[in-house]
């Protein structure tokens, strides 16, 4: 039609972080760059504000707060994702489970959920009521990094939720949740369906403020047997990707499960568009193991960030090597460790940033 601007979409993405291009296949320069866990912890600009801010929760419901500690490693490292400062716990408090993070213990739930009338109790999560904050502190995130940057949201997965409110917080051998599933299922059932429903209404609500991909943590899904994992937790995230994908269809979505080694396959079967692999998987196995249809993210030690600046140069370039020039995300295996040296993360993202695929074809 005469004076109709037809707009290609390889036009339109050629303005989108680099992060969703390699997500979604397309031609990439080299992989985009982030690292789980960069806000906050192990910076001492972070440290400086925890002395000012001791309260977790203040540092993690104040938008300023939020704001400023989430641009912390974006200012310094220029990664090419920024998540946002919160916690898989946040979304607990709008569903009448109160929690608290201290220092030194960890994730504590006051009154831990055991039974089925502590179920029935637990509050459908309404997240423009209950959590504000998230939805205002993305947007402004999203106008901070002006494009050159994702915006990341995250969630927890129902089964690594349901562990910290059944146990009570953190827990070694998940005795109480193991005690549930195996004499009460029902029960567990029940509360995994109001967090997977729940967090289905988080990552919409997180995507309509400014989140433009959003990585769903399934911490200790692996404390669980592959039978179980299947009847547990698949299931479930199975259900709040379905639901996302109906109303956010090109929101990508990442899973990471800690020590996935032996679910690899299943993890793919929850249908995400990236499975984020820990370190204890060499990468091209894991590629395999895979296949193409979803992207990768990962996977080098945390550890190495202790390693001498040859060694982080190094596995960044075997990693890099071994996934293939597509759809992959090159980050950690789990988190940044407390007491990695600043220098030492501000070597990978130089190397990381300067890396170019051979014979690039765009
Ligand atoms: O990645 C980021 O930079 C964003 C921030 C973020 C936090 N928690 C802030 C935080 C993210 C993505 C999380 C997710 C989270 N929280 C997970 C899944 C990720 C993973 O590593 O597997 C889990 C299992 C939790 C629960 C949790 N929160 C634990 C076990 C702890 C205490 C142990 C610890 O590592 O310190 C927390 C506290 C927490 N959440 C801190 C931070 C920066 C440390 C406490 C503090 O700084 O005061």
């Amino acid at each position: 039609i005469a004076g109709e601007v037809v707009v290609e979409p390889s036009i339109i993405s050629v303005t989108e972080p680099l992060l969703l291009n390699a997500v979604r296949g397309e031609k990439v320069e080299r992989p985009p760059v982030w690292l789980m866990r960069q806000a906050g912890r192990y910076m001492k600009s972070y440290q400086k504000i925890c002395e000012r801010y001791p309260s977790f929760r203040e540092r993690s419901e104040n938008v300023d707060l939020v704001v400023e500690i989430s641009l912390q490693p974006w200012k310094v490292f220029k990664p090419d994702g920024v998540i946002l400062f919160s916690d898989i716990l946040t979304p607990l408090s709008g569903m009448k489970i109160p929690f608290d993070i201290l220092k030194g213990k960890g994730p504590v739930i006051h009154d831990p959920i055991r039974t089925a009338s502590d179920v029935d109790q637990v509050r459908e999560f309404v997240p423009e009521e209950s959590v504000p904050y998230v939805g205002k502190s993305l947007t402004i995130l999203r106008e901070e990094v002006k494009g050159e940057a994702a915006v990341l949201g995250f969630v927890g997965a129902p089964f690594t939720l349901a562990s910290y409110v059944v146990e009570g917080g953190s827990s070694k051998h998940f005795s109480k949740i193991k005690s549930m599933a195996f004499s009460q299922p029902n029960v567990l059932h029940a509360l995994l369906q109001k967090l997977a429903y729940s967090m289905s209404t988080y990552i919409k609500y997180q995507a309509d403020n400014g989140a433009q991909a959003v990585q769903i943590f399934d911490s200790w899904a692996t404390e669980l047997s592959p039978v179980d994992f299947e009847e547990f937790s698949l299931p479930y995230i199975k259900q709040i990707v379905d639901s996302v994908k109906k109303t956010h269809p090109h929101l990508p979505l990442i899973l990471y499960a800690s020590g996935s080694g032996g679910l690899l396959e299943r993890l793919r079967l929850t249908g995400v568009d990236v499975v984020s692999l820990d370190w204890t998987v060499d990468m091209a196995e894991g590629r395999r193991r895979l296949g193409l249809d979803v992207a990768v993210q990962g996977n080098v030690d945390p550890g190495a960030l202790f390693g001498s600046k040859e060694f982080i140069t190094k596995r960044i370039h075997d990693t890099v090597r071994k996934a293939g020039r597509d759809k992959h995300i090159l980050n950690l295996g789990h988190g940044i460790v407390v007491g990695t040296p600043e220098e030492n993360v501000a070597h990978f993202f130089e190397v990381a940033k300067n890396l170019r695929y051979d014979g690039n074809r765009s």
